[in-house]
């Protein structure tokens, strides 16, 4: 097929590359030059685990442009994956997709396509917004009916950044939301080499799963850790009770690993729409709420453990190790290390911070914390805080030393003079 993708962003991105691997011809439309140059010259905007090894490889599949006539003149599909920040109350700003939209509805018309085009909304939105936003912008602007003149779908994503390949390739199920029996079929035949369930459902259905889903995932973070404190005031090992827990068919191992908490660009974000959303149309959401409850917390667990040790941090040097919300990633987006090094500025401690990529990033935040070029300036420091599971830092010597670990890496735990983890 000749696909679309508005937006170069993490999820388009990653969803152009993977379609190229099926030999469909990908076109990106995005409004930053810079990235543009780089997709044109199949090098990713972003970074992403394989990633560029298919921008390389599919460089005569791909092209990019900021002309959204010639991209939607030349594909039958479009994919809308542009960011949904957070607006002030919570909920999203719908600013990019409802432009998207308009600007695909004026292509239409300016292009005068004779082929009925199909739009699918990929972004995370708030359910109701494709049906209401996409939906309008797209008929104002092209005159054109939806289910007649185009046909209108979502397809959400279930990415990790870091393994969003992988995901990508491999998932557990995809989710088709269609408002018309077009979109369906279009995204049927896209999808049908794909051996997994697929979920044909109604569209306001499927931006519902992908929220569900989040949050869901999210609440079992917040439940790992809850039960996590629990365990570390009794001196039980918290892995080993969500190891026998998650034996259990109907609850499933995973997303049970405690620590100081979900960071990244989607949970929290998601959960916050949510609670957001329901609180409008006056649902009471005391699950959700507590999510972010104990997700809010849980960083500052690793300060109150520090503090035994440590009373007065003033002027008392702190190493960071990771700077990332997760490895394998350059993204600080909500890293539970932001707040931990609030608490620690706050308090008068020198930081230290070391990540493998996310330190350029985190430098933009915290402009005075010190960015070590090698881990022994972390480890120099009066106590060394783990904040991110990079593996590499399985690799390193911490005797010596006074480790407060969030992540739960084993070395630190087999070789540190000091050790506390925060939930076990
Ligand atoms: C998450 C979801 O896992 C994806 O399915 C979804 O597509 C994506 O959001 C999205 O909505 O786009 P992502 O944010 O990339 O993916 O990263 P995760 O691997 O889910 O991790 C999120 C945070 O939770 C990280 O800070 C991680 O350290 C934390 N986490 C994860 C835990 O603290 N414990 C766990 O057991 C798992």
């Amino acid at each position: 097929m000749k696909i679309s993708i508005i937006g170069s962003g993490y999820v388009g991105v990653v969803t152009g590359a993977c379609l190229s691997e099926f030999g469909h011809e990908i076109i990106f439309v995005d409004i930053d030059q810079k990235k543009i140059d780089l997709l044109n010259k199949g090098i990713p905007p972003i970074y992403e685990l394989g990633l560029a090894d298919i921008l390389e490889k599919n460089k005569h599949l791909i092209s990019a442009t900021d002309d959204y006539n010639s991209a939607i003149g030349a594909t039958d599909l479009t994919f809308i994956s542009v960011g949904t920040p957070c607006a002030e109350n919570g909920t999203i700003d719908t600013v990019y997709v409802r432009s998207a939209a308009e600007n695909i509805g004026s292509a239409l018309k300016n292009t005068g396509k004779k082929d009925i085009h199909t739009i699918i909304v990929k972004s995370t939105v708030f359910p109701g917004t494709t049906e209401s936003v996409v939906l309008d912008a797209l008929e104002r602007m092209s005159g054109k009916t939806a289910g007649e003149g185009f046909y209108l779908g979502c397809n959400p994503e279930f990415l990790k950044e870091g393994v969003a390949i992988e995901d990508f390739m491999n998932p557990d199920r995809i989710v088709i939301g269609s408002y018309d029996d077009g979109a369906g079929r279009v995204l049927s035949e896209l999808y049908a080499s794909f051996d997994c369930p697929k979920v044909i459902t109604g569209i306001k259905t499927a931006e519902m799963i992908k929220y569900t889903s989040n949050a869901f995932l999210a609440t079992k973070i917040s439940f790992a850790n809850e039960i996590g404190n629990i365990c570390k005031k009794a001196g039980i090992d918290t892995e080993e009770v969500f190891k026998g827990v998650g034996l259990d068919a109907r609850i499933n191992p995973s997303f049970f690993r405690s620590g100081i908490g979900f960071g990244g660009s989607c949970f929290p974000k998601d959960v916050r729409a949510l609670l957001s959303g329901a609180a409008e149309s006056g649902v009471d959401t005391a699950i959700l709420k507590a999510v972010l409850d104990v997700n809010e917390a849980q960083p500052l667990v690793m300060i109150d453990l520090l503090n035994k040790h440590i009373p007065d941090l003033k002027g008392r040097k702190v190493g960071l190790l990771g700077l990332a919300f997760k490895p394998d990633t350059d993204d600080i987006r909500e890293s539970r290390a932001i707040p931990v090094i609030s608490a620690l500025t706050d308090m008068g401690a020198e930081v230290v911070g070391y990540d493998p990529l996310a330190s350029e990033n985190m430098s933009v935040l915290f402009p005075d914390v010190v960015y070590a070029k090698e881990i022994s300036e972390v480890m120099a420091c009066d106590a060394v805080l783990i904040t991110t599971e990079w593996p590499e830092f399985e690799n390193l010597d911490y005797s010596g030393k006074l480790v407060i670990d969030g992540r739960r890496v084993r070395r630190a735990a087999e070789t540190a003079e000091i050790y506390e983890g925060v939930c076990w």
